[in-house]
C-alpha cells in the first residue's frame, strides 16, 4: 500500500476572503437594541457552507487519524470509534439537554449514567463509580483529593504526606499528587516491574498512597501485586489504580480483585470514545468501601422507579465538574459496553494481548526488547542500537509517517533507552499488524540520511520543535515575518 499525503496550501479560516461580496450589515438585526449592536462589522470573513466543508476536509487530508490507518500510540489505546456511537451522541437527547433542567425532564439521561456507573462498578470490581471526571488526569486529581479527605478524617493528614510511584508511572500521576498537596517519592523498577523490596523500604507512617498502573507502561502485569497490596496497606497507605491500561484485563481481572482502594478509568481509551489532541475525555472514578463515601456529588440514585441527584453525602469532596460529566462520551462508552456484553469485553482483552505478543515477537528480531517477552496489551522496543549509525528513535518515528502510519509513543517510559512503546488494540487486524512489521523493518533499515530528513512525503516537513515553541508561527502574518527574517543577513537585529 503506497501512501501519498495531500498537500494543500490552505490558509487559516480567518484569513480566507469572504465568499459573499455583500456581507450582511451588522447593525440592523431586528429585536437587538441599538445600544447593544456592534458599531463596526465583525472582522471575520463570511464564508459559505461549501467553503467551510472544503476547508476542513482539506485539513483532514493533511492529518493522521484512526479512520485512515493504525495509530499505535502505546498507553493511549487508540481504537476505532464505531460510527453508530456518533449517530447516538448526535441525537437530541444528548445534544439538547441543559444541566439546569429539572431532574424530572432528565430521567432517560440519568438512567443511562446510572446504568453506566453500575456496569463500570462490575467491570472494576469496586463498590461505587462516578462518571463526573472529564479526563484521566482529572480522575487522578479527584481520587487524590478523596484520599486526602479520608486521611484528614483519620487525623493522619499532617503526617501522611507522601505519595509513592514507580519510575514507570505516567507523568500525570506525580503531577496530580503534587497538585493535591502531596510530596512524591519515586522508586526504581526491577526488570520493568515494581521491586517489592524497594517499595518495602520506601513505605512508612508518612505514606499516603501508592499509585500504580497495572499492566504497567512497559506492558507488564505486576507479578507481585498481592505483595504490593500487603506492603502498602500494612503501612497504613492507600492503593491507587491508574486504569489507562484496563483494556488488557477487561473481564479477566479487576482493580477490585487486586486490592486497590480507588481507580480512574479512561473511558476514551478502553471504551472507545474519541480522543487525541487533548480531548474530549471521560475519566470515571471507581472507589472501594473505604473511599466510596468521598466520591464527588451529586450521586445519581434510583428512588423507586425515578432517578434523582443525591447531594446528601457529607464526606464527599464535592462537585468536580459542571453538569454530570461529558455526557456524549459517557453515552458512547455505554453503547460500547452494551454492544460487547461480558464475553465481548473479555474477548477485547484477549485479542489486544494477542496482538501485542504477535507484534512483539516479530519486531523483537528487528530491535531489542527490554524485559520479559510475554506482555499484556503493549510492548517496548529500544532504538539504542541505531545510535551507532547516528539515528535516534525520533528519526524512526518521523520516518514511519512516510509509510502512512502514525508513530508509536517514544521516549517513554524513561527507564528504557530510546524507548518506543507500541500498542495495537483489538480493533486492528492481522493484515494491519503485518503491514506495520514490513513498514517498521523498512524504516529501521533505511539510510541515516533518509531517516534524518523524514518525513519526506507529508504536507508538513519536520519542524524544529524548540524554535516552534520559542517563535511560534500562528498566522500568515507571522509566516511572512519569519520569511523576512530568514532572508535577512545573520547579523541583522532580531525582534
Ligand atoms: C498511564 C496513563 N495514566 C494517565 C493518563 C492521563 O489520562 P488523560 O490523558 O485522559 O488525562 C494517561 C494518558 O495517556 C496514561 O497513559
Amino acid at each position: 500500500m503506497t501512501f501519498r499525503q495531500a498537500r494543500w496550501d490552505e490558509p487559516l479560516i480567518w484569513e480566507r476572503p469572504s465568499s459573499d461580496d455583500d456581507p450582511h450589515p451588522i447593525g440592523d438585526i431586528p429585536g437587538i437594541p441599538a445600544s447593544l449592536r456592534r458599531k463596526q462589522p465583525l472582522d471575520w470573513p463570511e464564508i459559505s457552507e461549501l467553503e467551510v466543508v472544503r476547508h476542513y476536509t482539506r485539513l483532514s487530508q493533511m492529518n493522521f487519524g484512526i479512520d485512515t490507518s493504525a495509530y499505535p500510540l502505546g498507553s493511549c489505546t487508540m481504537k476505532y470509534n464505531p460510527k453508530v456511537h456518533e449517530t447516538l451522541a448526535r441525537r437530541r437527547h444528548a445534544t439538547d439537554i441543559h444541566p439546569s433542567q429539572p431532574v424530572e425532564s432528565l430521567q432517560g439521561e440519568l438512567e443511562l449514567l446510572w446504568r453506566l456507573e453500575r456496569a463500570l462498578t462490575r467491570i472494576t470490581g469496586m463498590t461505587e463509580v462516578s462518571v463526573q471526571a472529564a479526563a484521566g488526569a482529572h480522575g487522578e486529581f479527584a481520587a487524590l483529593l478523596m484520599i486526602r479527605a479520608h486521611l484528614q478524617e483519620r487525623g493522619e493528614l499532617g503526617r501522611r504526606t507522601e505519595v509513592i510511584l514507580p519510575d514507570t508511572a505516567h507523568g500525570t500521576n506525580p503531577a496530580s499528587a503534587a497538585m493535591a498537596g502531596f510530596q512524591t517519592r519515586e522508586i526504581p523498577s526491577k526488570d520493568g516491574c515494581v521491586d517489592p523490596e524497594a517499595l518495602r523500604a520506601a513505605v512508612s507512617d508518612r505514606t499516603a498512597a501508592f499509585m500504580l498502573t497495572n499492566p504497567n507502561t512497559a506492558g507488564l502485569f505486576e507479578p507481585d501485586i498481592a505483595e504490593i497490596d500487603e506492603i502498602v496497606h500494612g503501612a497504613g497507605g492507600l492503593l491507587y489504580y491508574d486504569g489507562a491500561n484496563l483494556n488488557a484485563i477487561l473481564g479477566v481481572t479487576s482493580p477490585g480483585r487486586m486490592g486497590f482502594d480507588v481507580a480512574h478509568l479512561n473511558l476514551h481509551k478502553t471504551f472507545s470514545t474519541p480522543h487525541g489532541g487533548g480531548g474530549p475525555g471521560a475519566g470515571a472514578l471507581a472507589a472501594g468501601d473505604t473511599l466510596a463515601p468521598y466520591l464527588p456529588v451529586p450521586r445519581i440514585v434510583k428512588r423507586g422507579r425515578k432517578f434523582a441527584l443525591d447531594y446528601d453525602r457529607p464526606k464527599s469532596i464535592g462537585k468536580i465538574k459542571f453538569a454530570f460529566g461529558n455526557f456524549g462520551l459517557d453515552l458512547r462508552a455505554y453503547a460500547f459496553i452494551l454492544a460487547h456484553g461480558e464475553d465481548g469485553l473479555r474477548h477485547i482483552a484477549h485479542r489486544s494481548v494477542l496482538n501485542a505478543n504477535y507484534l512483539g515477537k516479530r519486531l523483537g528480531t528487528v530491535l531489542p526488547r527490554p524485559f520479559r517477552p510475554l506482555v499484556k496489551h503493549e510492548f517496548l522496543l529500544s532504538g539504542s542500537p541505531l545510535k551507532e549509525r547516528g539515528v535516534r528513535t525520533l528519526d524512526l518515528a518521523k520516518r514511519l509517517l512516510d509509510e502512512g502510519i502514525h508513530a508509536p509513543t517514544i521516549y517513554f517510559p524513561s527507564l528504557v533507552d530510546e524507548a518506543l512503546m507500541i500498542e495495537f488494540p483489538e480493533t486492528e487486524s492481522r493484515a494491519e499488524l503485518d503491514r506495520f512489521v514490513e513498514a517498521f523493518t523498512r524504516c529501521v533499515r533505511d539510510t541515516p540520511e533518509n531517516l534524518h530528513g523524514a518525513p519526506h512525503s507529508l504536507s508538513v516537513r519536520r519542524v524544529d520543535e524548540v524554535r516552534a515553541a520559542r517563535e511560534p508561527i500562528l498566522s500568515r502574518k507571522d509566516l511572512q515575518a519569519a520569511a523576512k527574517l530568514e532572508a535577512a543577513p545573520p547579523d541583522a537585529p532580531r525582534p
